[in-house]
């Protein structure tokens, strides 16, 4: 890790439930709304409890526990317009986007909220909300190919008047878009995030994203990632920053947090976790060396989303934030955050857990170490 790297603090954001049945499939008591008005008071509470970013996801259609589903794009610049510091992404498919309504869009949510519009653009795959709206539904290395050329149209036309692209997907003939989004010292353009797992996911990353999400990963998975994408990016003289999902559980003691993950795992909506297996297996299947997303996935991890438990911020606020500078230690820049109970959790992490990243994030600049205790698993 460079020093420059070092040296700059940890960002942290958390998934906006924007569907309803919160983050895990589990019949748990979760004590989290997906309407608008408790999405006001979360994102007010996260940007005083210290996070950075708020990520809304995308979902067309029902399934696997989302049973309702808000647009995330309408339903964060409803948020940009109820926060102050708070930065909204929006998911968006290519495929059902087309990135220059995508690019206009961003323009007008950005200058409205001064500077604090980002997107990640996902490359999908659940293939029925793409049948089920008559669109194609193409091979996975091909849905990658039209993400690649996404991104190259939504940067071109937010940094460069008179654009033309002539891709395979995309044709853009002498276009400027006007206004430009707000300017912000130091960012060329609203933040691209991009994720996945696949060998495509990271070549894309490495040639033309911002930032690369990874799902919920341990040390030595999440470590591999980042060297690939690294070295795919400096192939192509550029930098990516990390973004690492991990579900979020800090109770007094180890043992307690241990319980809940228990009791969610043992409440799983077996069925629904079986039919999100199913629909994940058929989307990576294509992919030819086996690395796609939840390609080696257990029952367990699939109770959440993006294997989220993977990651083991489960535990104590001490484990949890020497857990979480371990991760910086090997690339992190942004630790994307679920909970069980939103508001409390929020709360409790800006109060306990932040505090402690904040020592050790310290310690580490000054002694290139931090105290090594909770880093076991
Ligand atoms: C952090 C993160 C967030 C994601 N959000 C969404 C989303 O909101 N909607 C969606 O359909 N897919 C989402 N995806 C999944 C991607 O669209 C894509 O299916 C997946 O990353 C493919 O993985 P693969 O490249 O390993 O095959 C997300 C993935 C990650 C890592």
């Amino acid at each position: 890790m460079s020093d420059a790297h070092r040296a700059e603090p940890l960002k942290f954001a958390y998934w906006v439930p924007n569907v309803s049945g919160g983050l895990v499939t589990s019949t748990i008591e979760q004590r989290t709304e997906f309407g608008f008005d408790y999405n006001k008071e979360l994102a007010v509470l996260a940007e005083r409890s210290g996070f950075d970013y708020a990520l809304s996801q995308v979902r067309y259609a029902s399934s696997y526990g989302a049973a309702q589903q808000h647009d995330p794009a309408a339903f964060s610049l409803g948020l940009l317009l109820a926060t102050e510091r708070l930065k909204l992404i929006v998911a968006a498919h290519p495929g059902l986007w087309h990135p220059a309504i995508l690019a206009k869009f961003g323009i007008t949510a950005d200058i409205l909220s001064q500077g604090r519009f980002a997107v990640n653009i996902v490359s999908g795959w659940f293939k029925d909300e793409f049948t089920g709206l008559g669109e194609p539904w193409l091979e996975h290395d091909e849905r990658y190919r039209r993400t690649e050329e996404f991104i190259r149209v939504l940067r071109g036309l937010w940094t460069q008047p008179n654009f033309d692209f002539g891709g395979d997907f995309y044709r853009i003939h002498d276009f400027s878009l006007r206004p430009q989004p707000h300017p912000v010292p130091g960012r060329p353009h609203p933040e691209i995030f991009q994720g996945g797992n696949s060998t495509a996911a990271r070549q894309v990353a490495g040639r033309v994203s911002d930032w690369y999400f990874s799902n919920g990963k341990d040390f030595d998975g999440f470590a591999e990632q980042v060297a690939d994408v690294r070295a795919v990016a400096a192939e192509h003289g550029r930098t990516v920053r990390f973004g690492l999902n991990g579900f979020l559980i800090a109770r007094d003691t180890e043992a307690q947090a241990r319980d809940v993950l228990r009791e969610i795992i043992d409440k799983a909506d077996v069925e629904a976790v079986e039919g999100f297996r199913a629909a994940v297996r058929q989307a990576g299947k294509s992919t030819s060396d086996g690395k796609g997303m939840w390609a080696d996935s257990e029952f367990a991890d699939l109770v959440q989303y993006n294997d989220g438990f993977r990651t083991g911020l489960i535990g104590t606020p001490e484990q949890i934030a020497h857990r979480i500078v371990e991760y910086k230690k090997r690339g992190a820049n942004l630790l994307l955050l679920g909970f069980l109970h939103y508001l409390d959790d929020v709360e409790h992490f800006g109060r306990h857990v932040l505090p402690i990243v904040r020592e050790l994030e310290a310690e580490l600049d000054r002694t290139g170490d931090p105290v090594g205790v909770g880093n076991a698993r």
